[in-house]
């Protein structure tokens, strides 16, 4: 598996600012939906909200390997015990357990040990004038800064990350795979698996300050086996990695468009927290969730079938003018941030604290380690539509490095 062919399956259309048009034309229309690949879109920041915290409704996780062609093997027995599968009652339980093994500790040293790979990948740059920040530091910090959250054994971190880069791409996107990418795919969810049980092993002879070791002794209690554990703790690596290196590839390629607010970064590590969240409010990395009707129902007064699959476009969401005065400008200080990036209801994103986590700890030490970057062609490529919506390479001049930068 190639390491850094990040953005691999074959669609060609891309995420970029145009999609927003058509939003905005649709709205001007009064429409509260548009149809893409032949399904309904909701826009409506209400409508999209309603669904999420609507208990009628459900994530297509189960049919949705189907419509891509995975009726069987390996991946598609994983995606049946994985967290956002899962019937209601078990649904919480799993997810108590899940929420509660982030404890303060966890994320306290989280923290230290994201600054220090970014710092360390940073220096790895070198005195290279420019870098893709994306394939780079961006790939890179969110899964070793995973790695030892989740208690997997540092020798592991290479396959760790080729293994759930190859899975990451399985997310978002209706095109059916290939017999091939289906093949890829089974290996990798093996693959990642073993790795799993194996830092479960770990952790059981040898228990340490990390979410694994507080999972086990969670689960023993539970009665949750073994196929579950690993099932959660793989769930975690492919659900935190690839989203992460987007926030942070979104929340770049925004602040180096307006350099003041860079330096900023750079200068105040405390504007990291609104800064981020903003950036997920406007560039939105999971920009489509996809919800199936349990019966006959009305949202707002709009009518969906039992059965239909809608994409809740939380993209178009989040931009909602009647939502969010002044949509589209970036400004971390606006007043009402209940934006929908991280989801809402009753799957809102259980990695929220470590992804927040790592995205501002990350940014602020990029910022502070790079004051003067600079972005030379604003003109970027975007991921393929099927993926995580951001920037798929951000080739940025890194400029001079402050004498006194270290570890802050
Ligand atoms: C960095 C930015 C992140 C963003 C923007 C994000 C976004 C989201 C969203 C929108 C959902 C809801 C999906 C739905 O309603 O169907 C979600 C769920 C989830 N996220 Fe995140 N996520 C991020 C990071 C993470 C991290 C770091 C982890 C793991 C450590 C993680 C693990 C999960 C899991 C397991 C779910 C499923 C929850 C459930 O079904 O109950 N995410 N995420």
């Amino acid at each position: 598996m190639d390491r850094h062919n990040l953005f691999p399956l074959r669609v060609r259309e891309r995420h970029d600012e145009s999609q927003h048009d058509e939003f905005r034309a649709a709205r001007t229309r009064g429409h509260r939906w548009v149809r893409q690949f032949g399904l309904r879109v909701l826009i409506d920041y209400a409508d999209v909200q309603a669904v999420l915290t609507d208990h009628r409704f459900r994530t297509s996780g189960v049919d949705y390997l189907p419509k891509r062609g995975v009726t069987s093997g390996p991946l598609f027995e994983w995606r049946k015990i994985i967290l956002s599968t899962q019937p209601p009652d078990i649904h919480r339980m799993l997810r108590a357990l899940v929420s509660h093994s982030f404890t303060a500790e966890v994320l306290a040293r989280l923290r230290v040990s994201v600054a220090e790979h970014t710092i360390n990948d940073c220096t790895e740059l070198g005195r290279a004038d420019t870098a893709d920040l994306v394939t780079t530091i961006f790939h890179r910090v969110p899964i070793k800064s995973l790695c030892d959250a989740l208690g997997f054994s540092p020798s592991d971190l290479d396959r760790l990350d080729i293994v759930s880069t190859e899975l990451g791409a399985m997310f978002g996107g209706v095109v059916p795979f290939t017999p091939d990418e289906i093949r890829r795919l089974d290996d990798a969810i093996v693959e990642l698996t073993q790795l799993a049980r194996k830092a479960i092993a770990d952790r059981r002879s040898r228990p340490g300050p990390d979410v694994t070791t507080r999972l086990i002794a969670a689960a023993d209690s539970f009665g949750l086996g073994e196929d579950r554990l690993a099932a959660i703790i793989s769930n975690l690596v492919i659900g935190g990695h690839g989203i992460t290196r987007a926030l942070l590839s979104c929340t770049t390629y925004t602040l180096l468009g307006q350099p003041d607010r860079w330096r900023q970064l750079a200068a105040d590590p405390g504007l990291a927290a609104r800064t981020v969240e903003e950036a997920n409010r406007l560039h939105c990395p999971a920009a489509t969730l996809p919800y199936v009707a349990m019966r006959d129902l009305d949202v707002n007064g709009l009518r969906i079938e039992r059965d239909e699959l809608v994409l809740l476009s939380v993209l178009a969401a989040n931009r909602d003018p009647a939502q969010f005065r002044e949509p589209d400008r970036f400004d971390p200080d606006r007043s009402e941030t209940r934006h929908l990036g991280m989801g809402g209801g009753p799957h809102y994103c259980i990695g929220a604290p470590v992804a927040r986590v790592i995205a501002q700890e990350t940014m602020a030490t990029v910022a502070s380690r790079f004051p003067d970057a600079e972005l030379p062609d604003p003109t970027v490529p975007w991921t393929p539509i099927s993926q995580l919506r951001a920037p798929a390479a951000l080739r940025v001049c890194l400029g001079r490095v402050p004498a006194a930068s270290t570890p802050r």
